[in-house]
């Protein structure tokens, strides 16, 4: 049961809701005298005092003006006035982005250009081979909220904001790991706790490459790493990839460049490997130019066969590697927890940038992150995952053998969480066909042309219709069934273009 004050302090809440509301939408337009305090009381059955504390509030808050002996009146400016002089406050629409070019910035009006939005969700009953998502049934639930409690329970005495690199007891136990499981060698001071690799991917772009500098990236790549660097004016330079990654030797004519981004240990998304020749030959080359190279090592703990390789970071004796690592492919996407290992020469400038841009990442997740690591159950985790996604790749595999066979070509399939599956009688230009026939079997399936630089469609003619395809989010037995459903759909192509 509410007591008396409790009632009193909703009453009155209430009514200073509704009248805000009132005058906010222009029903009140300014000068409207209100009722008296005695009149509204016996109306609304509430006591004088209840009323008067609510005017007081509204002439605090600038709604109302009060003057002794006179009635308030709603003040002027207070309502949300529209072109046609009436307020319509439910009514307002955000204006659309291209309507707004004149008041943005550059970078605003690169993002609103590039028209990014979320995939449509998935309809009941469809089997989405989506590449991104992990499963909500992996995530270590029990031992995550075990470790949050705890932390929980040790709340400090005094709430202070942290070092911007992030939390001392997740960074010591993240070098630990590090050195473990990547054989990278690196001090505390040099790591910094970023929200998900975009994040790193963001402060690079903005604290690395000038309005105009160029950026070399991977054509096919990750697109999102593309978007970061594009919006603050970068002009990417488009490195084709081939069988072993990034072609080192186009480097030189790609022209000056202030920053190279790159996937080494699993090329995204065509799944390959950078060999030890090329990558001495990248150093080299960002070691004649002062440039700097990120080396996106986002999901390392998914090499299936062997260990994963030594990190290009563990070569390059001129510290002109950025090393960035994420747990958004071992525990959740949504965590936004990621992890850069900075040079020297530029933990300062990162360290400022990530505090000038939101103080440091939050302290109850990092320092719960960190009992995982340090009591072994995230590499627990990982092992019991890896095998999982593993049995999934598996599943996908033998299915894309028996119902395809040779109509398929497979890439990538040595680690990862998704495949590139080449569809070889099909042309490029039959990606979309593919997707809707797919579609049309209640299957999502996600073709990789929009991985590709738009200003490089020439290589969408002389290819074939490629699919990236993820399998984290799907148990065997409804893979094998997508599949089936895909090859009903390529059939149903096939026939359609002769
Ligand atoms: C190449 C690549 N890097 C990084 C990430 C992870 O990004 P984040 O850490 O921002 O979630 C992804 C996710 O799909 C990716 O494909």
């Amino acid at each position: 049961m509410p007591t008396d004050d409790e009632r009193r302090t909703g009453l009155s809440r209430t009514l200073y809701e509704e009248f805000r509301a009132r005058i906010v939408d222009g029903t009140f337009p300014a000068g409207t005298p209100l009722p008296s305090t005695r009149a509204l009381a016996a109306e609304r059955g509430l006591s004088r005092a209840t009323v008067s504390l609510v005017y007081e509030q509204l002439a605090a808050d600038g709604f109302i003006e009060s003057r002794t002996g006179a009635a308030s009146r709603v003040a002027v400016g207070a309502t949300q006035a529209t072109p046609s002089g009436r307020s319509k406050r439910a009514r307002t629409k955000l204006p659309a982005p291209d309507r707004l070019a004149g008041s943005l910035s550059p970078i605003g009006q690169h993002i609103a250009s590039l028209k990014l939005a979320d995939p449509s969700p998935t309809a009941p009953g469809e089997i989405d081979f989506v590449y991104g998502p992990l499963s909500g049934s992996d995530f270590p639930t029990l031992t995550w909220m075990k470790a949050l409690r705890a932390v929980e329970r040790q709340r400090s005495r005094r709430l202070e904001y942290e070092d911007p690199r992030g939390n001392m007891e997740l960074r010591r136990a993240l070098q630990a790991h590090l050195s473990q499981a990547r054989g990278l060698a690196c001090s505390v001071e040099q790591l910094m706790i970023v929200s998900g690799s975009q994040q790193a991917l963001d402060l690079c772009a903005r604290l690395l490459v000038e309005p105009g500098g160029g950026v070399v990236v991977e054509n096919p790549g990750y697109r999102m790493a593309h978007h970061a660097f594009e919006a603050y004016g970068a002009k990417l330079l488009c490195a084709d990839v081939d069988a072993y990654g990034l072609v080192t030797e186009q480097l030189a004519a790609l022209g000056p460049a202030q920053l190279a981004y790159v996937t080494p240990t699993h090329q995204f998304p065509m799944g390959s490997f950078l060999p030890i020749a090329r990558r001495h030959q990248l150093l080299e080359w960002a070691a004649e130019r002062h440039a700097w190279v990120i080396e996106d090592d986002y999901d390392s703990e998914y090499r299936y066969a062997v260990r994963p390789e030594a990190t290009l970071q563990s070569l390059d004796n001129r510290g002109c590697v950025i090393h960035v690592g994420t747990f958004s492919k071992t525990l959740s996407p949504q965590m936004r927890l990621g992890y850069m290992v900075l040079p020297p020469a530029l933990v300062e400038i990162f360290a400022g940038g990530k505090r000038v841009t939101d103080r440091h990442a939050a302290t109850g997740v990092q320092r719960a992150l960190a009992r995982l690591l340090e009591d072994g159950s995230y590499d627990r985790h990982v092992r019991r995952i890896r095998r999982l996604q593993q049995v999934r790749q598996r599943a996908l595999l033998d299915a894309l053998t028996r119902h395809m066979g040779d109509e398929v070509e497979v890439q990538g399939a040595a680690s990862g969480l998704h495949l590139v599956v080449w569809f070889r009688a099909l042309p490029a230009t039959a990606e979309r066909a593919l997707v809707d026939a797919a579609r049309q079997q209640a299957v999502r399936v996600h073709p990789i042309s929009p991985l590709f630089h738009p200003s490089k469609t020439a290589q969408l003619l002389k290819r074939s219709a490629g699919l990236v395809m993820g399998y984290a989010l799907l148990e065997a037995d409804i893979i094998e069934d997508g599949v089936r459903r895909l090859a009903k759909a390529l059939l149903q192509v096939r026939q359609q273009t002769g």
